[in-house]
């Protein structure tokens, strides 16, 4: 296969050039798929995990702007003040939990959040608690840094719901934090505020932190109320919140994300960060000032947009033989399973190779879930359509048993 051989060169290697800890990051799943898939003609991507909409015109603007005002250079370690200002006025104001700019440190990207919080607090010798089927960057980070990780497995048949009960049971006497992402990548599903309350009431209890990844935190459907970690906990003790405008604003190429804590814990996050990447990109954080101030009509537009293509996505997958689906509530993603005991990648990369739809194993995803596909409607309903007119006749002749 012509894919992935230099993945597996960077790796695997036994060269002694690179950090062992290396080995601990997977081969990544959708990089293969999507390698594959640019080899090939005709291909309806239902593998994408970022927005299709273009970012709003008023976010354009106030990057080209900030650009033509000369906003190039370095802005303060913790992000320009502007931004940090407008996020803890907009935090405030929407869980009604007073926020101050000290609470808020700006990353570039959500993935420089995780990264740092993951990174900062992982060590030989402390146990992590994290779903699974989740976002691939959790596990592999804490154990990059010496961690050692449980995973909580959950279902396609229970749509995913993760069990704060079976979280409880998994803490040990040496657990030091527990990850959680709702609405979830990969499975769309939705935490409801009882499930998020009995986590942080035992966290707290116990002196667990809580590491929230809440980057879907506006792709909530249904008229739903989002709960957030920030609306279910008494204080920021132990909890670290993550968020960015990807999602939100199809801003995700702008690389603008932030970390919500405690002042103490950002204080010291600021300093790493300077070893990170010393600040997030600054016409960039002028955009994001834009998006809060003006981006709620988009908001609106990309929920009653992705909500159509979510409803029909259901309804072709409930039509599909030999997938089991479910009605996500929130994120752009579906993730039905295969049979029990049927494997996933040969699925995926059948599929691909011969009906030219491509769409992600779920073994990218962790360990539980090697039966499932993720599918992402961040595409149009039209290329939905096409794609399921071409998976169910395979799937139709497909024996699994
Ligand atoms: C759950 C989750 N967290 C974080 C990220 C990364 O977000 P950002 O683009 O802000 O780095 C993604 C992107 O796909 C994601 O799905």
């Amino acid at each position: 296969m012509p894919l992935g051989s230099s993945d597996i060169d960077l790796y695997e290697s036994e060269d002694p050039i690179w950090n062992p800890a290396l080995l601990t990051i997977p081969i990544p799943g959708i990089r293969k798929m999507v390698n594959l898939a640019s080899t090939m003609n005709d291909v309806i991507h239902l593998s994408i995990g970022q927005p299709d909409l273009p970012a709003p015109d008023t976010v354009v603007e106030a990057s080209v702007e900030a650009l033509r005002a000369g906003q190039t250079g370095y802005t303060m370690d913790a992000g320009m003040p502007e931004l940090l200002e407008s996020l803890a006025e907009y935090y405030s104001e929407r869980y009604q939990r007073p926020l101050s700019p000290d609470n808020i440190m700006i990353t570039t990207g959500a993935t420089e959040a995780i990264y740092l919080a993951l990174t900062a607090v992982a060590a030989p010798g402390r146990h992590f608690i994290v779903p699974d089927p989740a976002f691939m960057l959790y596990a592999p980070l804490i154990r990059m840094n010496g961690g050692e990780v449980t995973e909580i497995p959950t279902r396609a048949e229970n749509h995913h719901q993760l069990d704060p009960q079976e979280v409880i049971d998994a803490i040990e006497p040496h657990t030091h934090a527990i990850v959680l992402n709702s609405p979830s990548n990969p499975t769309g599903t939705l935490y409801p505020r009882k499930t998020l309350e009995a986590i942080l009431e035992e966290a707290a209890y116990r002196g667990i932190h809580v590491i929230s990844d809440e980057v879907y935190d506006h792709l909530i459907y249904d008229g739903r109320e989002y709960p957030s970690v920030l609306s279910c906990c008494s204080d920021l003790d132990h909890v670290m919140v993550v968020s960015s405008f990807s999602k939100t604003y199809s801003m995700a190429g702008m690389r603008i994300g932030w970390l919500i804590g405690s002042q103490a814990a950002i204080k010291k996050l600021r300093r790493y960060h300077m070893f990170t990447t010393t600040v997030a990109n600054t016409p960039f954080q002028w955009a994001g000032v834009a998006a809060l101030r003006s981006g709620g009509p988009f908001i609106e537009e990309m929920l009653s947009e992705y909500t159509r293509r979510r409803d029909r996505l259901v309804e072709l997958v409930e039509q599909t033989p030999h997938l089991t689906g479910y009605k996500p509530e929130g994120a752009f993603y579906l993730f039905p399973a295969l049979p029990e005991g049927v494997n996933g990648t040969n699925v995926a990369l059948r599929l691909l190779k011969e009906t030219g739809v491509c769409t992600i194993p779920g073994e990218t995803f962790g360990n539980s879930c090697s039966n499932a596909l993720r599918l992402s409607y961040s595409t149009s309903l039209e290329s939905i359509e096409r794609a399921f007119e071409r998976i169910i006749p395979w799937m139709e002749k497909q024996d699994f048993d």
